[in-house]
């Protein structure tokens, strides 16, 4: 097992930069997920930590050995890719241990970490197939047991679920964190998807044009989102955003509704005078109780019930708002509510640097 540091880290293709400079140490056994959008550079940088990517500047450290300059066969990484890329003619076994024969790994040294690892992963049958014939969470289980019978330093894992199911993506998402559990080996993984980041990660690591936005646990980026666009990104559904401006110490909406900013108890320090802010209110953080004593006056616009609870998606001056009800709520369309809010999960953002205020 190993640390990870990341000094500095950069990549330009040409005169493209695409990672700006990444600062991150990963500790041993750690778990950490870099997530983000579409081309925030999550690839690029799990690839200069593989060694498939050359690093324009900076240092990327393995252990307390800096590694830039080492080819990937050196680094002691295995990574696993959304396509799995198996040999189609070989079985199970064979795939597993090929990477170990060409190590020159014994034999009997092979087919005992095949099986221990087979075992792990649930696929102890299916040893003597060949890809053709697994389902696609099979085969990502068998690309997954390939990297874990080389009992690498560190896994890298670049959206691995992407091509399975919503179902088996589940299964096998938890199958990754009991593997993690299990064996304690330091995982970095990429995924655009927030709810695959915080339910693997010991630490999510948010990426946004190739800058760090935010480091945290899945906790922190939840309940204190350095940004809009951190506290838009993790959850779901979406955290709500209202302009409003501080006014004789209240939030001051739009549509006249005020809310006395002495109730408010995160991070409303700074919250000076005059300040233009964007409210951030989850969906779950809204209430429903006949008189709220902190309200937003909302007009209902739509109404999902989902069994467990009911999405009520309302309009307070233009902006639209989605609330998480208890599953009994089933207000009319077009009714105008007081729609509660816990004073003390509300958000508060910069109106232009869109950053937290502390
Ligand atoms: N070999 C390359 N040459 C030029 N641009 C590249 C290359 N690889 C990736 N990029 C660009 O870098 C950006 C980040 O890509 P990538 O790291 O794959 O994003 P992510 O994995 O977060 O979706 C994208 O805009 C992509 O087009
Ligand atoms: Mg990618």
């Amino acid at each position: 097992m190993a640390s990870i540091s990341l000094r500095s880290l950069e990549k330009s293709f040409g005169a493209l930069r695409i990672v700006k400079g990444i600062d991150l140490d990963i500790a041993d056994g750690e778990f950490v997920v870099f997530v983000g959008p579409s081309g925030c550079g999550k690839s690029t940088t799990l690839r200069m930590m593989a060694g498939l990517e050359s690093i324009s500047s900076g240092e990327l450290r393995i252990g307390d050995k800096v590694v830039n300059a080492l080819p990937p066969r050196e680094r002691d990484i295995a990574m696993v890719f959304q396509d799995y890329a198996l040999y189609p003619h070989k079985t199970v076994r064979e795939n597993m241990g090929f990477s170990l024969k060409v190590r020159g790994i014994a034999a009997s040294e092979a087919s005992k970490r095949i099986e221990e690892a087979a075992d792990m992963l649930g696929i102890s049958h299916l040893l003597d197939r060949k890809p053709g014939q697994l389902s696609g969470g099979q085969r990502q289980r068998v690309a997954m047991g390939r990297a874990i019978v080389r009992r690498p330093k560190v896994f890298l894992f670049d959206e691995p679920l992407s091509n399975l199911d919503a179902k088996l993506r589940g299964q096998v998402r938890t199958e990754i964190k009991r593997l993690h559990q299990t064996i304690g080996t330091t995982i970095v993984y990429v995924t655009h998807d927030q709810v695959e980041a915080m339910t693997l990660a010991d630490r999510i690591v948010i990426l946004r044009g190739g800058v760090i936005e935010q480091v945290g646990t899945p906790d922190e980026v939840y309940n204190t989102p350095a940004s809009v666009f951190v506290g838009g990104f993790v959850g779901s559904p979406a955290m709500n955003f209202a302009k409003a401006k501080i006014t004789n110490g209240a939030l001051a909406f739009a549509n006249g509704d005020q809310l006395p900013l002495s109730a408010i108890h995160t991070n409303a320090g700074e919250a000076r005078e005059g300040r233009d802010v964007i409210v951030g209110i989850r969906p779950e953080h809204f209430t429903y109780v006949e008189d709220p004593a902190m309200a937003l006056t909302a007009t209902v616009q739509v109404v999902e019930p989902l069994g467990s609870d009911t999405l009520v998606h309302f309009a307070i001056n233009g902006e639209t708002l989605t609330a998480r009800m208890p599953p009994h709520v089933r207000p009319q369309v077009g009714e105008v509510l007081k729609i509660g809010i816990d004073p003390t999960k509300l958000h508060l953002f910069d109106a232009t640097s869109e950053r937290s205020i502390h």
